[in-house]
């Protein structure tokens, strides 16, 4: 069994199909769904995705590069393509204000060995947490700190136009500061807390890759603060790792896998990399309205079609 009892689901041809409309509602259920054996290409895969998300993102201003596949600006490459690197626990773009809803990722190629998604849930992860390091979360703001040479921000922005990096930053929240020699420094304030619908608190955040950035990588553009530029401790910091490793569930992928997240309820990473053969795509999105689900579920269709990875 891949998923414990308190989240996720695997769905195969022997157990249930790619009907949107049952997977719309496992997903409110489980948080997060596995379809494995059903044979998808990247072309089916958008197909499948497209008929439960909406409003596909592409990832200007995100954290790190991804190429887009196959000429599409909302298929891409997940973080760090062609490196090792293991990715800590954390929410996508909890760094800004507009974050996906859902996050979709399809297995094109699997590694031999290594290289897991891991998943874990953001409402367990904070009952986990001793309660001064709860009650440090609730009562005190985090801010991302980040700072671009001007080659660094025209990647990551995808533009080298000043007014277009700075009404990104305006939608999203985040405060920006152009020096005259053309650095850039973003900050977004926000809280590491999150509630649901019903109001429980969730530890869902982009706090840990930062701060690994920062004190096991040794680099200082990325940065996390309590407001007020104060550290965070490597007491916290341990706690966090230690919750990371007593949750983590890891997913080992098959080729032909897809795997959808709810972005609002669990925190997703990776194992390192073993085997750089690894493909994973990623995509984006909100998720659509049941009813338009439902006229989707009518039109959808997931056979086989001939698709070549770039
Ligand atoms: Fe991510």
């Amino acid at each position: 069994m891949i998923f414990p009892e308190t989240f996720g689901a695997q769905i195969s041809p022997q157990t249930g199909t790619l009907e949107p409309a049952l997977a719309h509602d496992l997903l409110q259920d489980r948080k997060a769904l596995l379809f494995r054996g059903f044979g998808l290409t990247a072309d089916t895969f958008c197909e499948f995705s497209e008929s439960l998300g909406e409003g596909f993102m592409d990832y200007q201003g995100g954290a790190f590069e991804r190429k887009a596949i196959n000429q599409n600006p909302t298929l891409l490459s997940v973080t760090g393509e062609g490196q090792s690197f293991a990715v800590p626990f954390h929410g996508e773009m909890y760094y800004r204000r507009h974050k996906p809803q859902l996050l979709w990722f399809y297995c094109a190629v699997a590694p031999s060995k290594g290289g897991e998604t891991t998943l874990c849930d953001g409402a367990e992860f904070f009952k986990r947490l001793s309660r001064r390091t709860r009650d440090l979360f609730l009562k005190r703001r985090i801010a991302y700190i980040r700072r671009y040479t001007p080659q660094q921000w025209h990647v990551i922005y995808q533009t080298s136009d000043e007014a277009e990096v700075r009404a990104v930053c305006e939608r999203n929240g985040l405060e920006c500061r152009l020096s005259p020699s053309g650095e850039l420094e973003t900050r977004y304030e926000t809280s590491a807390v999150v509630h649901d619908a019903s109001g429980q608190p969730m530890f869902i955040n982009n706090v840990l890759p930062i701060l690994m950035q920062e004190r096991v990588w040794l680099l200082d553009s990325n940065l996390v603060r309590f407001t007020g530029n104060e550290s965070i401790s490597d007491d916290i910091f341990q706690e966090l790792l230690e919750v990371s490793a007593a949750l983590e569930v890891a997913i080992p992928w098959q080729t032909g896998d897809v795997v959808l997240v709810d972005n609002r309820r669990l925190m997703h990473g990776r194992r390192e990399i073993e085997d750089l053969k690894r493909k994973v795509l990623v995509r984006m999105s909100n998720l659509k309205q049941l009813e338009q689900t439902s006229n989707a579920s009518r039109e959808l269709s997931c056979g086989p079609t001939a698709t070549v990875m770039s």
